[in-house]
């Protein structure tokens, strides 16, 4: 009885530490270090490979979402052609009965090995489905029209856009992911639809995932979200995660379908921008503008001209790398001194950033910190992570909730002339929240900051 207990005792002990190393890495590091943990057999996990069946199914935003979405999915390379299949939802099966469109995809065999992993080989499907009725929810399946009836998706269920500022919308923003994506993001995309599951659709500020080719890695972002990433539109802007040495991914454009309304053709579905209802949303490809003068200079022009046609009521801004940072030494400077004149000139209400691991919210053109109702708002600036990787932040004059060692996400509601902004931890708690109103041209933020304390690293981890 005793060997047994005391076996029993050693596979606990083996079983814990198993997990703990599994998880430490990114989250005691304060220094931006990534030590991915990764997996101890990558080349054969199920993760990595195709089938007949489409994986990697996910919605993205298009230019008109009250009429069109996209759609991309992945199968393996003898599945060289795709289509979709919609018709609009019903409260049975009767939908298969009436009519069902079939869309034709475009699809694009194609191959990528990183460098600790193996040669995967797979063919990319993707389709813009247009003619849609606006404020309308539909079924769609994707797969090819062989007689095989197995390799088809499920029907997912989406909803369109409308078309004016009557319904309101939501949104979920989320910072960084990167890193342990599987094991420790997946909590936070999916309480967040738990949570609010009528959202709209969702925005990924940059650094989806930590190496950019990674195929595996690529494969956890999708098996997080799941059919969530199918049922809920998204938009994405890439980070510096998804570059190396200025390149952008080579599974960026295989596997989203984004606007390609970009000034240039580099940044094709990284810098672009859509109208959702009453919002005007616009993607800077961040890392782009610091390290490349053409498409700095390209996008300064580009988002003054966008600015300047807009008939939106309310405009925010995505980019990766923040205007203003949270952490000394991680400045970016090219960035504020290239676009905070415009977002200034045009009196942007939001700019939802990443890539520094902490959480910040405040603006810099009213009257400083202690305010619940500022009168006479200017933009508010966000920077936010939900991946595990933590790192230290400052307190600054502009930042009116901070917060380190906490995985977040941001739910945003518009309506005509309210909007709403709460920033909730994976376990449901409200760690930020504002009101923007904006009548008769004044626009007035009202503070809804909850009474918790701040959160911060050093209370969670011991410094080395
Ligand atoms: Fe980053």
């Amino acid at each position: 009885m005793e060997i047994k207990n005391s076996k029993l005792a050693f596979i606990v002990l083996c079983l814990i530490t198993f997990t703990l190393r599994g998880q430490e890495s990114d989250v005691s590091d304060a220094h931006g270090h990534s030590h991915y943990v990764g997996h101890d057999s990558v080349a054969g996990h199920k993760l990595l490979y195709p089938s007949k069946t489409p994986d990697r199914v996910i919605a993205n935003l298009s230019i008109d979402p009250a009429h069109s979405f996209a759609v991309n999915w992945r199968t393996e390379q003898q599945v060289d052609s795709g289509v979709v299949q919609i018709a609009v939802a019903t409260d049975g099966p009767e939908f298969l009965l009436g009519e069902v469109r079939t869309i034709s995809a475009k699809t694009q065999l194609f191959e990528n090995q990183n460098s600790n992993e193996p040669l995967v080989k797979a063919a990319y499907h993707s389709a813009v489905i247009s003619g849609l009725q606006p404020l309308t929810t539909y079924v769609y399946r994707v797969g090819h029209d062989a007689n095989d009836n197995n390799y088809w998706s499920e029907w997912f269920q989406f909803t369109t856009a409308g078309t004016d500022m009557k319904n309101p919308f939501s949104f979920i923003y989320f910072g960084d992911a990167q890193n342990n994506v599987k094991s420790l993001w997946s909590r936070v995309v999916r309480n967040s639809y738990r949570q609010f599951p009528k959202v709209n659709f969702m925005l990924h500020a940059g650094d989806l995932i930590n190496d950019r080719d990674a195929n595996l890695e690529w494969g956890e972002w999708f098996y997080a979200g799941s059919f969530i990433h199918a049922t809920i539109p998204s938009m994405m802007t890439p980070g510096n995660h998804e570059y190396r040495d200025n390149e952008l991914s080579a599974l960026w454009r295989p596997q989203f379908t984004l606007p390609e309304n970009a000034p240039l053709e580099a940044l094709k579905e990284t810098c672009y921008t859509l109208d959702y209802q009453g919002m005007k949303l616009i993607s800077i490809d961040a890392q782009a503008f610091i390290g490349n003068p053409e498409a700095r200079e390209a996008q300064t022009k580009w988002l003054d001209s966008v600015l300047k046609g807009n008939t939106k009521k309310w405009t925010a801004i995505t980019m990766h790398y923040p205007i203003f940072s949270t952490a000394e030494g991680r400045d970016n400077k090219e960035l504020r001194e290239g676009l905070k004149p415009i977002i200034d000139k045009y009196k942007i209400d939001l700019v939802l950033q990443g890539h520094d691991h902490t959480y910040a919210r405040g603006y810099v053109e009213n009257e400083g910190k202690g305010l619940t109702v500022v009168k006479n708002a200017g933009t508010v600036y966000a920077v936010s992570v939900s991946g595990p990787k933590m790192y230290d932040s400052k307190d600054r004059d502009w930042m009116v909730r901070r917060g380190e060692f906490t995985q977040l996400f941001q739910i945003i509601t518009v309506s005509k002339d309210t909007l709403k902004y709460g920033a909730y931890t994976p376990t449901g708690t409200l760690y930020d929240a504002f009101d923007l109103i904006k009548k008769n041209g004044k626009k007035k933020l009202i503070n809804k900051v909850p009474d918790s304390p701040t959160r911060l690293k050093k209370n969670f981890v011991k410094e080395e």
